[in-house]
């Protein structure tokens, strides 16, 4: 195929080659978009994995204090909020850089290590900004494929880590497929890292894991290699669209180029007082994490039913093969009204991704999904 031929009024410009060259993020599809497409007003949006139970009223109550004031600049340093985070993951706030979500630490940390012809290594199928914000820095992005029974493949891990990437880019527990990394499987890889490989654990999902898995942040602190984890405010504390994540870094100097290479304003002050309301009340988050897992696991178990075998899952969400092409699925779940997300990379075009949501939604899913996959 030809490359498409710039318009006339950008046919002089040089773009950056790499960024020009990225493939788009596979997002989830828009509220109004689902409308327009399907007829229904009523959506199941199960394609981007919020929480379904929205978030603590301390945060609502927060936003309309007279504390949020939207015509002053927020700090830039996030220094309360990086107070709060500090005493909640047990850390020097000195160590933690917050972000416009956890997406824009991972563009940062690229920006701070890496240069072109770098190489990172992360898996697949993969979120897609761990290979997309490399790619736009110039380097090269190695992806160790899942396992036959979707599990991480430790060997092939081990063995590219080995290599010495600059970056190693790892979510455990593991969007897009489910499961999280045991405490001993982590020390493999962790003995298996380089000392000029910076390992990136991405924890978005970290509070959704089952009693007894290993917390990246001790556990990589104790290792005392070069490292970041990150862990995000979008999924359990259900603030996706106010933006906010954090990077917890292995010393201050590395928090001092990842903040480096961030935008100055970048998490906007109704970010900066929600995410601190969201930390002051845990007990809301505990409860919607544990509605959300008990969803997911009757989920799981009616699409047994089906004949379908999802991925084992630490997070808020179940994916598994269609044995068809997913984004056909997709599109006959929309028409019930429901979004769900079609995997795109290549070799995994048959799997889909379903986040849980409020007990009808998944009962709507299941019925859906068995009109469309078990004529
Ligand atoms: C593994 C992983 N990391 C990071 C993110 C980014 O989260 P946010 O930028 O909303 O904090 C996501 C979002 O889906 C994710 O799945």
């Amino acid at each position: 195929m030809n490359a498409p031929s710039k318009p006339l009024s950008s046919r002089h410009l040089a773009f950056n080659r790499h960024v020009a060259a990225l493939p788009g993020y596979n997002a989830g599809m828009s509220l109004a978009r689902a409308r327009a497409l399907s007829g229904h007003t009523d959506i199941a949006r199960l394609g981007s994995n919020e929480n379904p139970f929205g978030c603590s009223p301390k945060v609502m109550e927060a936003l309309a204090s007279a504390a949020f004031e939207p015509w002053r600049y927020a700090d830039p340093a996030c220094a309360e909020l990086r107070e709060v985070l500090g005493r909640h993951v047990g850390v020097d706030p000195a160590e933690i850089v917050c972000g416009n979500g956890s997406e824009e630490m991972i563009a940062a940390i690229s920006r701070a290590f890496l240069t072109p012809g770098d190489s990172v290594v992360t898996v697949v199928p993969s979120f897609g900004l761990h290979e997309i914000e490399p790619l736009a820095v110039g380097a090269s992005v190695i992806k160790i494929p899942m396992t036959a029974d979707l599990g991480f493949d430790l060997p092939a891990l081990e063995a590219a880590l080995k290599k010495a990437p600059q970056i190693f880019f790892l979510s455990s527990p593991w969007n897009p497929v489910g499961p999280a990394l045991n405490r001993a499987d982590l020390d493999r890889l962790i003995a298996a890292s380089q000392p000029s490989t910076l390992f990136v654990f991405d924890e978005a999902y970290f509070e959704f894991m089952a009693p007894g898995m290993p917390n990246g942040i001790e556990v990589l602190r104790a290792a005392a290699i070069p490292h970041v984890v990150l862990r995000s405010f979008s999924k359990a504390y259900g603030l996706a669209g106010l933006r906010v994540g954090y990077a917890v870094c292995s010393d201050t100097e590395i928090a001092r180029v990842v903040a480096a290479a961030k935008t100055p304003f970048n998490v906007n002050a109704a970010a900066q007082i929600g995410a601190i309301a969201a930390i002051g009340d845990d007990a809301w988050m505990r409860n919607a994490v544990a509605a959300i897992r008990a969803e997911r696991d009757r989920t799981r178990k009616a699409l047994e039913g089906l004949g379908i075998r999802a991925a084992e899952s630490h997070t808020n969400f179940l994916y598994f093969d269609c044995g068809t092409d997913a984004s056909e699925v997709a599109k006959g779940l929309l028409q019930d009204g429901i979004i769900v997300k079609a995997w795109r990379e290549k070799g995994y075009e048959t799997f889909l991704r379903a986040n849980a949501g409020r007990p009808a939604e998944n009962d709507r899913l299941v019925a859906s999904l068995k009109k469309h996959l078990t004529r």
